[in-house]
């Protein structure tokens, strides 16, 4: 178990804010977990687990332990008459899990091409593009318990999958009931208990594409192929999203900032009245998505920056970086972005009366 103190963050998370943490220890093994729940100094002090660091916002140095997830390792796991299992550690890039899957001639995740993060933040939000989440080809996810050291398995229904949502987004809802041991109960949230360690995906011997998504068939005509092939899609979904995208690499950002928020049918007729334009589209439950983009677009925003902080030219759902990603003191703040953020969210509920809720985790 490595422990190191004082370790700049500003490379390990999307936004390239020039917070530290105090402490940090590299998990590289579930190993590691145990040995550091097990250590009379560091075994009771809170913890905050740190994947790819592309959905957080920091707000200052992290005083929390910092548990830097970098398990490594790709696998198929196990053949079934209709799915290839493939198994990756947490640690690895999300991305990469998905071009080692084509690669290997398993089909089904190309839809998901480089959405940033690692394969162990992957279900807390249940990743999802161009049509397809990650509850969609979620077989089961290995995690360890923060309070006892046990490992256990969750399969699909246990990590109680939503749109950007997971039991790890939730508060332990009955801490006094906590833990049961080997599992998981149903309904009770995650969030700070549990640290994803490894993650299996079903991937369908049965593959059909997925061109739902408008922005794909526009591609597949441009294109004029009719029948893509797994590769084709990936590359397409790559294209689209680096002209649509900013680079973390080059100007930070934490991708999406705000969910697209669902109203009734009866609230959406009402904003229609208003602003006939809004994009819309109905769920399989009866209620309405609303694109947040749309509506932070529609508000001016588009391009503007308070601070450092400034919202994308070429999508307005995507906060970002205007200082220098790489210099500790001419980078955006946390508290730059979060400016930004309230007034964004001030101006759509003025205007629409909807509460865009951060789609990032604060910390
Ligand atoms: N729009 C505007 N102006 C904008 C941005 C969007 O008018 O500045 C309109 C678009 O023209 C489109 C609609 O809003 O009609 C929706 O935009 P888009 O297709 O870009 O998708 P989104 O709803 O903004 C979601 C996900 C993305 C994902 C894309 C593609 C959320 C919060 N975001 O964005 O996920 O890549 O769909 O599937 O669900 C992420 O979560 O970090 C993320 C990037």
């Amino acid at each position: 178990m490595l422990v190191e103190k004082n370790v700049p963050l500003q490379h390990c998370n999307t936004f390239g804010i020039a917070a530290r943490a105090e402490t940090l220890v590299r998990v590289r093994g579930e190993d590691d977990i145990r040995h550091f729940l097990a250590d009379p100094l560091w075994g009771r002090q809170p913890v905050f687990v740190l994947g790819g660091g592309s959905n957080v916002v920091l707000t200052g140095d992290v005083a929390p332990v910092v548990l830097k997830m970098e398990i490594m390792g790709m696998r198929l796991a196990q053949e079934t008459d209709r799915h290839w299992i493939v198994e990756a550690g947490a640690g690895e890039r999300w991305h990469d899990m998905v071009a080692w899957t084509l690669s290997r001639g398993y089909a089904g995740l190309e839809n998901m091409a480089l959405i940033p993060g690692t394969v162990g933040a992957a279900p807390v939000q249940n990743i999802g593009a161009y049509g397809l989440e990650l509850q969609d080809r979620f077989e089961s996810l290995d995690a360890v318990d923060l309070a006892t050291g046990e490992q256990f398995t969750l399969d699909a229904a246990q990590c109680a999958f939503g749109y950007r949502d997971s039991v790890f987004k939730h508060a332990p809802a009955q801490p006094k009931y906590w833990p049961v041991q080997g599992s998981a109960p149903r309904g009770l949230g995650l969030k700070g208990r549990a640290v994803i360690t490894r993650v299996r995906l079903a991937l369908p011997k049965a593959w059909k594409p997925d061109l739902g998504y408008l922005d794909l068939q526009r591609k597949q005509a441009e294109k004029g192929v009719e029948h893509p092939t797994a590769r084709q899609i990936f590359d397409w979904v790559c294209e689209i999203r680096r002209a649509k995208l900013p680079d973390p690499e080059v100007i930070g950002n934490a991708g999406s900032f705000f969910k697209n928020p669902t109203v009734t049918p009866e609230q959406c007729a009402d904003i229609i009245a208003r602003d006939p334009k809004i994009v819309h589209y109905p769920m399989d439950d009866g209620s309405i998505k609303l694109a947040a983009g749309w509506m932070i677009d529609a508000c001016g925003w588009k391009g503007k920056s308070m601070g450092r902080a400034g919202v994308y030219d070429r999508q307005a759902l995507v906060l970002v970086n205007r200082g220098n990603r790489h210099s500790v003191d001419g980078s955006v703040t946390g508290g730059e972005v979060m400016t930004l953020a309230k007034a964004i969210q001030t101006s759509v509920y003025e205007r629409f009366g909807i509460r865009l809720e951060p789609e990032p985790v604060v910390v």
